[in-house]
């Protein structure tokens, strides 16, 4: 663990040699670093279960690596990393332990919080779970007027959303296909007008997914969606439990905002919001895709928290990757990184990284509430990488900044896809290739003046490449790559919060905002005086009650 009386990060010798090593290796290229050693690409990837990663396009060398690992060794990793899995409080502001994994650990498991092995409870949620998705798939749970659920609303923000809305999109090709599956989080009463203005109510089942229970946007929608239905079913209260269950760790909550408790799906508050949905929170996937699917998608986070937990740290594929995102923004003043998944299936899958990464990592103080004086978590954005291309790639390309990124792609395209645009895979797949080595290698002024461009376009041509990438390839996105994948990137975002020696796993960033709303909301809707408010902000508030013809 991160040491009281160690110097501090940058203050650490391993920090420093790495500071010299940077100014050692200067402006290498990588067209140098694979000139000099042609076993690289294979020397530079790993496997883990079913991820191939080849980071060879990364600006280090053998020596980099090393420095980096001493740089996580020095820094604790590995003894923060067992605290958490022996389920320790190392979620320490607020004192919590960190136990995502205890949610994909086998029965047999044993893993304690507090002297309680935490499995047992993890396992009965996840019965209750599958015989409620059973039950809704099958057609045998019925809504207040005796119909079967066609369509299924996941109420939500933040980690009771994104999750499930991103796992959704990833599995597309293995869901029910026969029911209508939607995903509210915006307090924006369009995202629940558009969300149900096509549905039946006798056929809609609302799931309330907030940890906390108190998070006014979701009970702001909930409600929302509460009147509805009854309005549309032209019932009365009685009507709400065939049609709302509730995902939380707040039982008294759920109870008084009217949800009958036992169609309530519990976790625990050792499960962070944004590492919750392979938890309860995950139940509107599990009715998409089906309880043993979702199964699969738990062994294969699993399989990754064994590899995290038990790999040497030269194997180590979320250490690698944590330590390269150090290296990058850190000793190379990189300020973001990309995820450009080469799969449709993983549209969102950025946003959910968004909130995963930088909830944890956005952070200045350190875990004993002194100022950082180092770089902590990226901005982190993407989108399906094709798509990107035709924006913003130019960009990366030949723009003034460094941008590591990550390109993933399958090998296989899914299952359910028409013959005709199976054939359109190989396309895909060579544009991630193509856009990996473009990034690397770039084109010289040399070889552009040899294509016969004229001298003044030259300049506009080249290609100065050393982007770095690393490509993670698999055979296909099934639910199991799914949460190896996330799981790898949980991990790695650990990594670098150990390293940094900031909390990853409170998020007080977010209250001050929420704390504001409510204290501005009576001035737009009654003119209400806010004490304190500042000239910029009364000046907005007192036009938008003009535009509002208050
Ligand atoms: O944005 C803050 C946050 O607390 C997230 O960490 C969390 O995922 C989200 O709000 C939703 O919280 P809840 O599940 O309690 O509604």
């Amino acid at each position: 663990m991160n040491a009281e009386g160690r110097g501090r990060l940058d203050q650490t010798p391993e920090w420093h040699a790495l500071a010299k090593h940077r100014d050692e290796l200067g402006e290498v290229h990588l067209r140098e670093l694979f000139a000099s050693d042609p076993g690289r690409a294979e020397k530079f990837s790993l496997s883990v279960g079913d991820l191939h990663l080849d980071y060879s396009k990364h600006l280090v060398t053998d020596e980099t690596l090393r420095l980096l690992r001493e740089l996580a060794a020095s820094a604790g990793v590995a003894q923060l990393r067992d605290a958490m899995f022996r389920g320790e409080r190392i979620n320490t502001t607020e004192d919590r332990a960190v136990l995502h994994t205890a949610l994909r650990a086998p029965e047999s498991a044993d893993v304690e919080v507090d002297g309680e092995n935490v499995v047992p409870a993890v396992h009965a949620v996840l019965r209750k779970m599958q015989v409620f998705s059973d039950r809704v798939r099958s057609g045998d749970w019925k809504g207040h007027t005796g119909k079967p659920i066609k369509n299924v609303v996941n109420i939500g923000i933040g980690g009771s959303d994104l999750g499930p809305a991103m796992a959704y999109e990833a599995l597309r090709a293995y869901t029910a296909r026969d029911l209508t599956f939607r995903f509210v989080s915006n307090v924006d009463g369009a995202d629940l007008h558009e969300a149900l203005h096509d549905l039946d109510a006798e056929e809609t089942l609302f799931i309330v997914a907030s940890k906390t229970f108190t998070t006014i946007e979701t009970i702001t929608n909930a409600t929302s969606a509460r009147n509805w239905l009854l309005t549309e079913l032209r019932a009365g209260e009685e009507a709400v439990a065939k049609h709302f269950v509730a995902l939380s760790t707040n039982e008294e909550k759920v109870a008084a905002f009217g949800i009958d408790t036992a169609n309530m799906f519990e976790f625990w508050d050792w499960v962070g919001g944004r590492y919750s949905f392979d938890s309860a929170i995950g139940l509107s996937l599990m009715i998409a895709i089906g309880p043993d699917r979702f199964r699969e998608m738990l062994a294969g986070f699993h399989l990754v928290d064994e590899h995290f937990r038990t790999a040497p740290p030269e194997e180590n594929a979320p250490l690698l990757l944590g330590l390269l995102g150090i290296w990058y923004g850190n000793f190379h003043d990189a300020q973001s990184h990309a995820v450009l998944p080469y799969s449709h299936y993983l549209s969102k899958f950025a946003a959910y990284l968004q909130q995963l990464d930088m909830e944890s990592n956005g952070k200045s103080v350190d875990r004993e509430g002194r100022p950082v004086s180092w770089q902590t978590g990226p901005v982190v954005w993407g989108t399906p990488g094709t798509n990107g291309q035709h924006a913003y790639y130019q960009l990366i390309h030949q723009g003034t900044k460094l941008i590591p990124a990550d390109l993933l792609g399958f090998a296989k395209p899914v299952d359910d896809l028409q013959p005709g645009l199976v054939a359109q895979h190989d396309l895909l797949m060579a544009n991630l290739f193509a856009q990996g080595q473009a990034l690397a290698f770039g084109k010289t002024p040399e070889e552009v003046a040899a294509e016969g461009v004229p001298a003044e376009l030259v300049p506009h041509k080249t290609f100065r490449g050393n982007h770095p990438t690393t490509t993670i390839l698999a055979s296909e996105l099934s639910p199991s790559v799914l949460g190896q994948l996330i799981a790898l990137y949980e991990h790695k975002v650990f990594v670098q919060g150990a390293v940094w020696n900031i909390d990853s796993f409170d998020q007080w960033g977010v209250e001050l905002g929420k704390v504001l709303a409510k204290r501005v909301e009576p001035a737009l809707t009654e003119g209400a005086e806010v004490p304190g408010l500042d000239a910029s902000t009364a000046a907005l508030v007192s036009r938008y009650r003009e535009l509002r013809g208050r």
